[in-house]
């Protein structure tokens, strides 16, 4: 295994890649869906099980684990990796994102934020120092600057602000990070859907100097087609030779666009989450388990797919441990949903490398065109 992180492009087709970043925990084939596990867990699986369906990498939550168990107790139990069983990489958000979304009484200055714990109420701060500190109690692999995202829409005095503050955090998060071989700190553009703005954020992350620069203040509720207007410029203005990660997408449709566009990394809770809900996602679309037309057919979710959820059971079966409200029925649909997912990053990755990525795309959409069997 190699002792450095490193981020190597094999091929492009177009503005995608497709590459393999190096840890001394293993490598990440590029582009890489990173499974979300929030709670030191990705719910209702064990982690060989998301293993088998593919991925790589995980996606862990500063804000929630310095809640609960906290940082400094999965750091004296041996770090998170050991402490939730997944030995290969782990990627750490830094918690701005999170306490904006989740908390309550937040005040926001230039030292950070302050708020009460969404779980218990108790007071807490967090700064880009200490979100370093508790990333580094993790033991995280792949370290995200401390950040601030507005929600949109905003206007561009109100995004500008924001944008310049979160930059004056990636540089606090760069000097509190120090200098750790082997584990990598990523920045975080901001700049809302204002190409000016998004410039200056990439501008000043480029002259900071990152293992990785991640697109943030996306996904937030401006819609598909803002978010790819913004994805035409923006990983264009980050380096070519470091990995490009865009923050909490998405759906099948948004990733594939994205990778076209340009982006390595990305993560999501809607496999998980919507697997939970008694959504699935197929090659046809998107199916709700919940609905009547299923309870009678013996057909699995997608004949062709080889999770355990297609192989062995049927979707009058699934149906039925939905409305049973049977702990299985998570378990199966959160599996095949993080298959569907890795096996599409997988498409993905060949396409780009066999230089076909086109033909790929446009085969992805007309099946999904045919809609649900
Ligand atoms: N997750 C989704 N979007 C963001 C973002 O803009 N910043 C951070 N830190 N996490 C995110
Ligand atoms: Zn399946």
């Amino acid at each position: 295994m190699t002792q450095r992180f490193g981020f190597q492009v094999h091929a492009t087709d177009g503005k995608a890649r497709t590459g393999t970043i190096s840890t001394p925990r293993g490598e990440i084939r590029t582009p890489a869906f990173m499974p979300v596990g929030t709670a030191a867990t990705v719910k209702a699986m064990m982690p060989e099980s998301v293993r088998a369906t593919g991925a790589d990498i995980l996606l862990g939550n500063t804000y929630h684990l310095m809640l609960r168990p906290t940082a400094e107790r999965i750091a004296a139990l041996g770090g998170l990796h050991r402490f939730m069983n997944w030995e290969r990489p782990i990627l750490t958000d830094s918690g701005g994102f999170q306490v904006m979304s989740l908390s309550s009484l937040r005040k926001l200055t230039e030292e950070g934020v302050r708020f009460s714990s969404h779980i218990d109420g108790s007071k807490h701060m967090l700064t880009p120092e200490r979100s370093m500190e508790i990333q580094k109690l993790l033991g995280s692999d792949i370290v995200m600057c401390f950040d601030e995202c507005p929600a949109l829409p905003a206007t561009d005095d109100v995004v500008a602000k924001s944008m310049r503050m979160s930059m004056r955090w990636a540089q606090r998060s760069r000097d509190a990070f120090g200098d750790r071989p082997g584990h990598a700190l990523f920045g975080i553009m901001q700049g809302g859907v204002t190409r000016d703005l998004r410039e200056e954020s990439a501008e000043a992350l480029k002259s900071i100097g990152f293992d990785g620069y991640a697109v943030g203040g996306l996904a937030v509720g401006e819609g598909q087609e803002a978010m790819f207007s913004v994805l035409d410029y923006a990983p264009g203005f980050l380096p070519e030779d470091k990995p490009r990660y865009l923050m909490g997408v998405g759906k099948p449709d948004d990733i594939v666009g994205a990778v076209e566009r340009g982006i390595d990394m990305m993560d999501c809770v809607l496999p998980s989450r919507s697997g939970r809900t008694g959504q699935a996602w197929t090659r046809r679309g998107q199916v709700n388990i919940k609905n009547q037309r299923h309870q009678d057919d013996p057909r699995p979710l997608d004949e062709h797919c080889t999770c355990p959820a297609c192989r062995n059971y049927s979707r009058a079966y699934l149906h039925h441990v939905f409305r049973a409200q049977e702990i299985i029925s998570s378990m199966l649909l959160t599996w095949h949903n993080l298959h569907y997912y890795q096996e599409l990053m997988q498409g993905l990755r060949d396409a780009i490398f066999e230089n076909r990525l086109q033909s790929f795309v446009a085969d992805f959409h007309a099946e999904r065109a045919q809609g649900d069997i």
